[in-house]
Parts: C-alpha cells; sequence; structure tokens
C-alpha cells in the first residue's frame, strides 16, 4: 500500500469530509492549532534564548527550564493533536505539498535536536547554570531550535498557499 493511496483513504472517510466541508470546524481546528503555537514554540522561544544568552541572563537555565519547560509540552501535545486533525482533513493536499514535508522534517530534526540536548548538553548543567552565555553545544542547541522553529511556523504558513 503507498503512501497515496493511504491518503486517498483518509480523504475518504466521514471524519476528513466531515472536518474539510463543515464551515466552523477547520478553521476552529486552526485556531487551537495557532493558539497552541503560542503556548509551546512562543514558550520554547524563551528557553531558547535563554540558552544562547539572549534573555533572563540572571536567571539561572535550571530554573528557566523547570518553570516553563511543563508548559511548552502541554501546548506542544495540543499543537500535535490538532496538526493532525488538520492532516486528516486534507491529506491530499498535503501529500502533494513540499512545504508539509519540509516542516515535518524540520519536526523531526527539532526532536533529534532536544534528545540530543537533553543526553550530551544538559547532564553537566551544573557546572554553567548559571553562565549568562552558556557552553558552545548549549547554544547552539538554542540557535537550532529558534531557526527550525521558524521553519516550521513558516513551513505551516505556507502550506495555505501553494500545493508543490
Ligand atoms: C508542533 C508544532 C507545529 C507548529 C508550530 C505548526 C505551525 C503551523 C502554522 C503556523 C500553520 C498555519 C496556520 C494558518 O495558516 O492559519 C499550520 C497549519 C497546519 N499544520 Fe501545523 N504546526 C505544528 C504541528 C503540526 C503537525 C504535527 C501537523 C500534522 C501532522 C500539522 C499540520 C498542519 C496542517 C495540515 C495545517 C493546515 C494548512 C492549511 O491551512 O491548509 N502541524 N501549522
Amino acid at each position: 500500500m503507498s503512501l497515496l493511496s493511504i491518503a486517498e483513504w483518509l480523504q475518504n472517510t466521514s471524519i476528513s469530509t466531515g472536518i474539510r466541508e463543515s464551515t466552523w470546524v477547520f478553521p476552529i481546528i486552526e485556531t487551537v492549532h495557532l493558539l497552541a503555537l503560542a503556548f509551546s514554540v512562543g514558550i520554547i522561544m524563551f528557553v531558547d534564548l535563554r540558552l544562547i544568552g539572549a534573555a533572563m541572563r540572571d536567571q539561572p537555565v535550571t530554573e528557566v527550564f523547570n518553570r516553563l519547560q511543563p508548559m511548552a509540552l502541554k501546548g506542544f501535545v495540543v499543537n500535535v493533536v490538532s496538526g493532525m486533525l488538520l492532516f486528516w482533513s486534507e491529506p491530499l493536499k498535503c501529500y502533494h505539498s513540499a512545504y508539509f514535508l519540509i516542516k515535518m522534517v524540520l519536526l523531526l530534526f527539532l526532536g533529534l535536536n532536544a534528545v540530543s540536548f537533553q543526553y550530551v548538553t544538559y547532564p553537566s548543567v551544573a557546572t554553567w547554570d548559571k553562565a549568562v552565555a552558556p557552553p558552545f553545544g548549549a547554544r547552539f542547541a538554542g540557535w537550532l531550535s529558534l531557526l527550525f522553529w521558524l521553519g516550521v511556523v513558516v513551513m505551516g504558513r505556507a502550506i495555505a498557499y501553494a500545493t508543490k
């Protein structure tokens, strides 16, 4: 079974048609997607800015993490669930959209960046917790995250306007 035939099957399910053809459901889900973006990307950006030494420089990194990460994770879950519903409503459009593909690849890279930061860089945080500018590995992870999230948001917007 090819990806295309899965997308075609998904497109013909009643939930997909229901979301797509309703006047209100798609815009409501999209609004939830955008509000969740504020809670996920918006908050993660503050953590990234602390990592690159550009914000909350007088706050220990662990303090910034412990306070902001739980909220960002909740926003991220809502973002992914609402994103999957949007995808469900238009799988064929997404299948043909290079922007959608780039967005998914960027999300994958963001996951890899977060995991490598968590297991390689963060374990030594006690030695640089209060540093105004954290070590190179932490700043690099922060810059990558900022750049990739920007890409995800731009690609998300672009899906609506072009299909290639
Ligand atoms: C988790 C982080 C995510 C962010 C920051 C994000 C960001 C965005 C943005 C900015 C838009 C444009 C909204 C608009 O034009 O009003 C969008 C739309 C969309 N997103 Fe996401 N997204 C995320 C996750 C996902 C996931 C996981 C999926 C699918 C599995 C997804 C699928 C879609 C779809 C299908 C659209 C609608 C495109 C259209 O208007 O036709 N998103 N996203």
